[in-house]
């Protein structure tokens, strides 16, 4: 039995979880559920966006499957989310692109997989403005990059790369510009590489990189970046393959590993009931990679291409017009995966 913290999240988050718990179901894997706040959700309740209690039972459960958590912009309590990463040390955000037939999208063949350094550069959290007679003149952040993080992720993404039988890593980066920040990483990088010969090496600067993904998707096999430019890059990548409802993410740690969907708590359709449980779905079977549960893993994905590739119960973002939400969509691919053997 498995002891798996689950956090519904705010916004669509309590439905797509909902969702992602009923697919899980249907493998047979036995998980207990131990249900905690984190969020909006937290702050109604008990006036703290990260409780002790939840911080707890990921520290006991060293896994945790969630949905989206809201953040205010600008103002506000700081980002549950980078809280977390940094109390827990989820330093590698390996999020994979992979096409699937049967959305809309002009990108057939994308096949990568972007390793995003989650603890350290411009997220670091180093922030403050200016003031002159209380007028803000100026806002300035500090980015960090050290040694030991850089290797950290590079090697993660090198033996990431080797298990998974990848042939290429690209490292991201804005060298030319930041020299001392993105530059060490790169220095990094090249060094690291050279203990993997089998796994073709490139370097790319983040805006050429840009171009490059759009242009030409499928020369891309693994990315390995900084922070910043991993959120962005996983996002580009997110649309080419039809959006953000198909994209998950794991956050792997030395102290824990959390599962989640890339996009957000989506407040514009909220109550709508049509959020694309996809994403989350596949952050439940990535999570049960994770944890050995290779066929159960394999059947959630397997169900959830062939239910998406028929393209009958899917949700309006993958169909225009469609009348199935995500409660249709989840009980097709839980029914799909109850039949796989
Ligand atoms: P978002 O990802 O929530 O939404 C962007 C657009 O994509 C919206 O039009 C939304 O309706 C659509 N969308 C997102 N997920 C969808 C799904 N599963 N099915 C169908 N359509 C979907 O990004 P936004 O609006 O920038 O952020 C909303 C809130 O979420 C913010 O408070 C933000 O901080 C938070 N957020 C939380 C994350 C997390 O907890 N991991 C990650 C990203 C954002
Ligand atoms: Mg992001």
């Amino acid at each position: 039995m498995h002891q798996i913290t689950l956090i519904p999240g705010d916004g669509i988050g309590p439905a797509i979880v909902d969702a992602a718990v009923q697919v899980i179901e249907a493998t047979g894997v036995q998980i207990a559920w131990d249900r905690q706040l984190a969020g909006m959700a937290a702050v109604e309740k008990q006036a703290n966006p990260l409780p002790e209690m939840t911080l707890e039972s990921i520290r006991r459960n060293r896994l945790c499957l969630k949905g989206p958590l809201t953040t205010p912009v600008g103002g506000g309590y700081r980002s549950v989310n980078v809280t977390l990463r940094q109390t827990f040390n989820l330093y590698a955000n390996v999020r994979p692109a992979i096409s699937f037939e049967g959305t809309n999208t002009p990108f057939k063949n994308v096949n990568l997989v972007t390793v995003r350094e989650n603890t350290e550069g411009l997220y670091a959290g180093i922030e403050h403005f200016i003031k002159v007679d209380e007028e803000k003149i100026a806002a300035e952040s500090i980015g960090v990059i050290t040694r030991q993080g850089s290797e950290r992720i590079l090697r993660y993404a090198f033996d990431y790369a080797r298990k998974a039988q990848r042939k290429k890593i690209t490292l991201v980066h804005k060298a030319n510009i930041l020299k001392c920040t993105t530059g060490l990483f790169l220095e990094i990088g090249r060094d690291i590489a050279k203990e993997y010969p089998e796994i073709e090496f490139d370097e790319k600067i983040v805006d050429a990189c840009c171009m490059h993904l759009v242009m030409k998707p499928e020369s891309f096999d693994v990315i390995v970046t900084t922070n910043l430019f991993g959120d962005i890059l996983s996002d580009l990548a997110a649309g080419l393959i039809g959006g953000l409802g198909l994209t998950a993410g794991a956050n792997i740690g030395t102290d824990a590993a959390l599962f989640e969907a890339v996009h957000g708590s989506a407040p514009d359709i909220a109550d709508l009931g049509i959020a694309n449980p996809t994403a989350t779905i596949l952050a439940g079977a990535m999570m049960l990679e994770h944890i050995g549960e290779l066929s159960a893993a394999r059947k959630i994905e397997r169900a959830v291409r062939e239910v998406i590739r028929e393209g009958e119960i899917v949700t309006p973002d993958l169909k225009k017009g469609s009348p199935y939400g995500t409660r249709h969509l989840a009980g097709a691919i839980a029914d799909k995966v109850a039949k796989l053997d």
